[in-house]
């Protein structure tokens, strides 16, 4: 490939960044909208343009590119987030609207997450946790209300977010609590143990459909994000909650639990495992200098420990993963042996996996 294909490749490849970033923006212009809207607050804020002008000013002078370039595309960035602002869901398509939804373990991560998500699609939503008062500062941070386990008996929606260990007991609790015809969804990261345990537990006429949301509660959108659903007894209830999330541009894939677990075996157990492996091996290293290759894999690395009971849980309880975790060791030693004529051949191999995986090279 000559100089000039191979830069276009590079400038092609800059422009979908730039867009994806400008999603991520235009979505979380448009969470500040709505909470604008709610305090009838004006969405053009002048003072904080210039603030901002000021942070992209300096920015773009420790890069050696002209400020003056770049302002005029940032004050056009500043009339798309204004209209971003506006853009609030219309009422056909808040796909939850009246929805009564209630999220235990409302206060953590993944609870927010949903709650933010359930709100903006039209739903009236409580959050319960195990402190009162730290419910009701989640509560009033995320402009809903504060509730208790004992709200499951008048939500059409319960939504369970707390720790894998603990699912079966609160999903047990909760569910003896909730109506005929409501729908509890856990987002357990491990499915055998747990959503089949639950799905033995509760009352019959409860739809239950248990979910693992392939991300984490830092992402800014709901767009080409994987949510795996194992549906137990799915049912109207259901199908309202998967159009909403769907609408939001996720995308539903429907497994067993075994399935579920023994591909996230490798998806995340043997991916945590490597990282944490490395984190750990990296203990040599001086600090400086780095590549970008290290400070990306390092900024997974800090990913990790912000949501680190999740890993170790996910370390801990999926029943698929000791046997794949036991071959990367066997592995890695026979790797850590190969005389340099054997390299091809794990070349070769490393080159089908790759295809296989991303049909690319
Ligand atoms: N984090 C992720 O990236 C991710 C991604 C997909 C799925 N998930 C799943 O989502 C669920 C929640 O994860 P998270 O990261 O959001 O965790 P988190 O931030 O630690 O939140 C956990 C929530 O559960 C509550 N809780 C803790 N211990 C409890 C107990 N013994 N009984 C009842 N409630 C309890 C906490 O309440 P307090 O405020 O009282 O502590 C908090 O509201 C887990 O099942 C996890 O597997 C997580």
């Amino acid at each position: 490939m000559d100089d000039v294909s191979r830069i276009r490749d590079r400038i092609d490849e800059l422009d979908q960044e730039i867009v994806k970033l400008l999603k991520n923006r235009y979505e979380n212009a448009r969470l500040l909208g709505r909470i604008k809207q709610q305090r009838h607050l004006e969405y053009r804020d002048p003072e904080r343009e210039k603030i901002i002008l000021r942070k992209i000013e300096r920015a773009a002078t420790s890069l050696d590119l002209d400020p003056k370039l770049i302002q005029p595309i940032f004050e056009q960035i500043f009339t798309f987030s204004v209209q971003a602002q506006r853009d609030q869901p219309e009422k056909s398509a808040k796909r939850l609207d009246q929805t009564r939804i209630l999220i235990v373990g409302g206060t953590g991560g993944m609870g927010r997450f949903f709650a933010r998500f359930s709100s903006l699609h039209g739903a009236k939503v409580k959050l319960a946790g195990r402190e009162i008062s730290k419910t009701r500062t989640a509560a009033k941070e995320m402009e809903v209300e504060p509730g208790t386990i004992l709200d499951a008996a008048s939500s059409d929606m319960v939504i369970l977010s707390v720790p894998m260990e603990e699912t079966v007991r609160v999903a047990t609790e909760t569910a003896s609590l909730m109506t005929t015809g409501s729908l509890l969804a856990d987002l357990s990261s491990v499915k055998t143990g747990i959503s089949d345990r639950v799905a033995e537990k509760i009352p019959k006429g409860l739809e239950y459909v248990s979910l693992h949301p392939l991300f984490g509660p830092g992402v800014d959108h709901l767009h080409d994000q994987i949510i795996v659903a194992v549906p137990y007894s799915p049912g109207q209830k259901w199908t309202r909650l998967s159009r909403a999330l769907q609408s939001g541009g996720s995308k539903i894939q429907t497994m067993s639990a075994a399935q579920h677990d023994r591909a996230m075996a490798y998806v995340q157990g043997l991916h945590h495992f490597a990282l944490i492996s490395l984190g750990l091996g990296l203990n040599g290293m001086g600090g400086e200098p780095r590549t970008q290759s290290l400070r990306e894999t390092e900024g997974r690395i800090v990913r990790m420990l912000d949501g680190w009971d999740v890993i170790v849980g996910i370390q801990q309880l999926n029943p698929f993963l000791p046997p794949v975790r036991q071959k990367f060791l066997e592995l890695a030693t026979n790797l850590a042996q190969i005389r340099s004529k054997q390299a091809s051949g794990v070349k070769k191999r490393l080159v089908s996996n790759v295809q296989k995986w991303s049909r690319k090279l």
